[in-house]
């Protein structure tokens, strides 16, 4: 996929109107999202956990992408740029032990990469987790660009802000990945739930496509097969 020969010559004033069919300016999404939620996160051991930090990483570095490749079709937006500084060589969740050193600059996934470190799983896990990966990425980059920029507003704007705040119902945080984990999943609570200021803020003007739904269920398909307890029944 070639960004830079995707067309730039989109209007950046408010709201950004999507070329093709698949707009939809809705909340389609919403779905999945509360699918997500409503999945058991109560009852989930530190070892699941753990797989759905991994998940988390493999879906971060997706989302970074999107953050980059909205900038490549929308590079004269401002708030998507505010954006960015917010997600990637920012120092947002600086310090954390181990992680990144006070005032150091990282990329949100890498923020993620790194917490993966704290904790080692063997081997045989860590490739479960990093074919999962693997399948989820096939999944993605088969989704249209278009589509991939436009989904931060669904993400930005609500969704995973619902999703952090039900991860965060799990009651095992007692190893330094998940501690690690945790302070990533609260740190992200703050900076995304401002209404005027927060992240949402920053990209609601930009409408959804409809295939952002794909983007969403991958994330939810990803999420189950890391941690299958997450559809066992409530306690
Ligand atoms: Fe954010």
């Amino acid at each position: 996929m070639d960004l830079l020969s995707l067309d730039r010559n989109v209007s950046h004033d408010a709201p950004i109107v999507p070329e093709h069919a698949g707009e939809i300016g809705t909340t389609a999404h919403q779905g999945v999202v509360d699918e997500i939620c409503n999945l058991n996160w109560r009852d989930l051991s530190a070892d699941e956990l753990t797989n759905v930090a991994w998940a988390y990483y493999f879906f971060s570095k997706q989302f970074c992408q999107n953050v980059g490749i909205a900038r490549v079709l929308f590079p004269d937006d401002q708030r998507l740029e505010e954006l960015d500084a917010g997600e990637r060589n920012t120092d947002n969740l600086s310090p954390y032990p181990g992680v990144v050193d006070s005032g150091e600059k990282a990329d949100h996934d890498e923020f993620m990469r790194r917490t993966l470190m704290l904790s080692p799983i063997e081997e045989s896990r860590r490739r479960r987790l990093e074919v999962l990966g693997s399948a989820y990425f096939d999944t993605v980059y088969a989704i249209d660009a278009v589509t991939r920029a436009k989904s931060l507003a669904t993400y930005e704007d609500g969704g995973l802000e619902a999703v952090f705040r039900s991860v965060l119902q799990a009651q095992h945080w007692d190893t330094a990945l998940l501690k690690a984990f945790k302070h990533f999943l609260v740190g992200h609570v703050a900076l995304d739930s401002n209404p005027e200021t927060g992240h949402g803020a920053l990209c609601r003007h930009i409408v959804p496509t409809r295939d952002v739904v794909q983007l969403w269920a991958a994330f939810r398909d990803i999420l189950i097969a890391a941690a299958p307890s997450l559809k066992a029944k409530k306690s």
